[in-house]
């Protein structure tokens, strides 16, 4: 599990493509790079290729927030906790890195297992509110529990 460097975002690309069914999330994470959004990125490795990604990006609330995702580990590689791996290494370099509260949308059967709960993201004003949005604390307790919270940019491209 490391930071990727620029030799790798062909790679980086490879997977998502493969992970998802459009080339949406590739171009986010394309996108994130380009505006100065991506906050924190890591990759997986076997045998010298990359076989996963995440990125957490800069969120736009009243106090530092990520956006997690995406996620993208190529099929061959899925249910070894890979994809568990990189997210709870994300999740420790977000908290090291000063930022108080990363935001999820996603599955809360796979995400809780990480903390996060779409109880503590309720109460915030967002595009995509609802129960598909979740947020885990990374200090203890949310830093607030209303307010405008917005995903960078690139993110409204997603439709
Ligand atoms: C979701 C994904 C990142 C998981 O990667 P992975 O390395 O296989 O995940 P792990 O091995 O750490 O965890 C596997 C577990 O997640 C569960 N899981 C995977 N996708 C899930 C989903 N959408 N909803 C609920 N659970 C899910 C599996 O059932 C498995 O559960 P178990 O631990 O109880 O057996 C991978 O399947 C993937 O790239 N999928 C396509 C892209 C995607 O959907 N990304 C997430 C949204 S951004």
């Amino acid at each position: 599990m490391r930071t990727p460097g620029p030799e790798n975002h062909a790679a980086i690309r490879r997977v998502h493509l493969e992970a998802f069914p459009t080339a949406a999330e590739a171009d986010l994470v394309e996108r994130l790079r380009l505006d100065g959004d991506a906050a924190i990125e890591l990759v997986a490795d076997r045998a010298g290729d990359v076989i996963g990604h995440v990125m957490l990006s800069r969120m736009r609330a009243a106090f530092p927030a990520l956006g997690l995702g995406p996620v993208g580990i190529l099929a061959a590689h899925r249910g070894q906790g890979v994809a568990d791996r990189l997210i709870r290494k994300a999740l420790r370099r977000a908290r090291e890195g000063g930022w108080r509260a990363v935001f999820v949308l996603g599955d809360p059967a796979y995400y809780c297992r990480f903390g996060f709960r779409a109880e503590l993201a309720a109460g915030f004003d967002c595009a995509w509110s609802g129960p598909y949005l979740m947020a885990l604390p990374l200090e203890g307790t949310m830093p607030a529990t209303t307010g405008r919270i917005d995903y960078a940019p690139a993110f409204a491209e997603l439709g």
